[in-house]
């Protein structure tokens, strides 16, 4: 039973985010692209709440169900929300592969319903030292935010 999902990026910068997962024990397939990015890496994350009643500072803190620190997507310790970050060239649409994991759109931890959030500043994955570190990578504004809907197969 495929699920897939989509995320339409408004904001400072805009974007169209895929999710794709086959089957409850498979990894989940991120794709899409941003345009309007500044060079550089941009912290990327799905964060707990589908609420943009004041626009993405509703969505909330990143999605962590388990009660833990912010990390990198590679890493054990993280907010199943932590995607890392994304690479922009300054230079025309920024492209979106990611394959991850620790996320689900399956049961009540599915990231369906929820927030995806582009930072104005790089993710430091809990390694920068600064006192947001360990809980927003101190990745900086959220220059651009969608909510995640379940998409037409
Ligand atoms: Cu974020
Ligand atoms: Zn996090």
């Amino acid at each position: 039973m495929m699920i897939k999902g989509i995320c339409v990026l408004n904001g400072d910068v805009k974007g169209t985010i895929y999710f794709d997962q086959k089957s409850e024990t498979c990894a989940v397939k991120i794709t899409g692209e941003v345009t309007g990015l500044t060079k550089g890496l941009h912290g990327f994350h799905v964060h707990e709440f589908g609420d943009s009643t004041n626009g993405c500072t509703s969505a909330g803190p990143h999605f962590n169900p388990h009660n833990k620190e912010h990390g990198a997507r590679t890493d054990a310790d993280r907010h199943l929300g932590d995607l890392g970050n994304i690479s922009a060239s300054g230079d025309g649409p920024t492209a979106i592969d990611i394959c991850d994991c620790q996320i689900t759109m399956f049961g009540r931890n599915s990231i369906i319903g929820r927030t995806v959030v582009v930072h104005a500043d790089p993710d430091d994955l809990g390694q920068g030292g600064h006192e947001l570190s360990k809980t927003t990578g101190n990745a900086g504004a959220r220059i651009a935010c969608g909510i995640i809907g379940i998409a037409k197969v």
